[in-house]
């Protein structure tokens, strides 16, 4: 704690008054005594790394676009997250790809129609509940907004309290599906009296959170919750600059037999084109292909579009970040740069305050 290290250093015959820096040797010195390791940055790596936290630059934001909203859907044990994506991915899936559906790509877009005009949205499939707290411990931003599914004859379970905290932590709004109010025993009511003592005070009670009752399994009111999806993506003025090149957040990856890395990316910035020099993690390449999410071979993906990819020279994590660069030899050296920032934050995570955390277990 502070008082502790205060202490520390009124021992050692330091008074810190107020607000004070401490100078090197005085932080390997207190290192020393709570036996955490330090490692000394080269300031340059440092920039490095602050540079690739910020998503746009000044080119930017005179460029900014509309993107859509990125939604995952999280929730208790079968309480029915995947009916419902499944509902929405078949009756939503653009007429072009009708009956094209395929399972390759944990992330999809779906086309809703808001005031006569189709908008996309993309949900995230994978994204369970450890994936999600992983992601967001490595710093990655992906989900705009989070769908907390609740079944109306089973109430606020043990996920569904874990969910509500990853949202909330993430800092992304939260939409509630009351689910399978086809059900006998539904009873939407008793599930909005209990997320309200949890702090999440339904809109129709006066609160802050949309809560839209559904039945997955029959298709009831999705189409609320699709307008109510868009009604708050709209709230949050989602915007990138689709006019340079991609950078974003790699959401899954692995190793398939005949095609070798495959890795699903989300664009957050930029356009990612075939051809391009990627860096991803620890990984690098250049991308030989790119496919939509039905499996379709394509030329580029924009902002917030998922599209999976092949090229890289090893397998990425969930969470890790990649950027189009200049050249091979760059990307090389970046991953470098990258393997042995990794290197230390692992060091410094090890040596911190040694609480498991359900994202470390993640
Ligand atoms: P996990 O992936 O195991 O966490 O479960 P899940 O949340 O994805 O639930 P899933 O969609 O697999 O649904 C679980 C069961 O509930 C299935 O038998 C569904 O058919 C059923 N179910 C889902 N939604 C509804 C609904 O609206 N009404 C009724 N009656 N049953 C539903
Ligand atoms: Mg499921």
């Amino acid at each position: 704690s502070e008082g502790e290290i205060l202490g520390y250093l009124y021992s050692k015959g330091i008074k810190p008054d107020g607000v004070q820096t401490l100078d090197k040797d005085m932080v390997k010195m207190v290192c020393r005594e709570y036996e955490v390791e330090v490692i000394e940055a080269d300031p340059v790596k440092v920039e490095e790394m602050a540079k690739k936290k910020e998503i746009f630059d000044k080119e930017d934001l005179a460029k900014l676009q509309y993107r859509p909203p990125v939604i995952t859907i999280m929730g208790h044990v079968d309480h029915g997250k995947t009916t419902l994506l499944d509902y929405i991915r078949k009756s939503r899936v653009a007429a072009s790809e009708a009956g094209g559906i395929t399972q390759g790509i944990g992330a999809y877009q779906v086309l809703v129609p808001v005031d006569g005009k189709s908008q996309a949205c993309v949900f995230l499939d994978t994204p369970g509940h450890e994936a999600f707290g992983a992601m967001r411990a490595r710093g990655a931003r992906v989900t705009d907004i989070a769908i907390i599914v609740v079944a109306a004859d089973d109430g606020i379970r043990p996920q569904t309290n874990e969910a509500i905290a990853h949202a909330k932590a993430a800092g992304v709004p939260i939409i509630i599906a009351i689910n399978k109010i086809d059900k006998d025993g539904a009873n939407p009511e008793r599930v909005m009296q209990e997320l309200s003592s949890v702090g999440l005070m339904p809109e129709d009670w006066g609160g802050d959170i949309p809560m839209v009752q559904i039945s997955a399994l029959k298709g009831k009111n999705i189409d609320d919750l699709l307008e109510t999806i868009m009604l708050v993506a709209e709230l949050q003025e989602l915007k990138a600059n689709p006019d340079r090149d991609a950078k974003g957040i790699v959401i899954e990856a692995g190793l398939d037999k005949k095609k070798g890395v495959m890795a699903t990316f989300i664009v957050q910035n930029g356009t990612l084109r075939k051809g391009d020099v990627v860096v991803c993690g620890e990984a690098f390449g250049k991308v030989r292909a790119l496919f939509d999410d039905s499996g379709k071979q394509v030329n580029d993906a924009g902002p917030s579009i998922p599209v999976q990819v092949i090229g890289l020279s090893g397998v990425p994590l969930a969470g890790d970040e990649f950027e189009v660069v200049g050249s091979i030899d760059i990307a090389r050296e970046k991953a470098e740069l990258r393997a042995e920032l990794l290197r230390n934050e692992r060091i410094s995570a090890k040596a911190g305050d040694g609480k498991i955390t359900l994202s470390s277990l993640a």
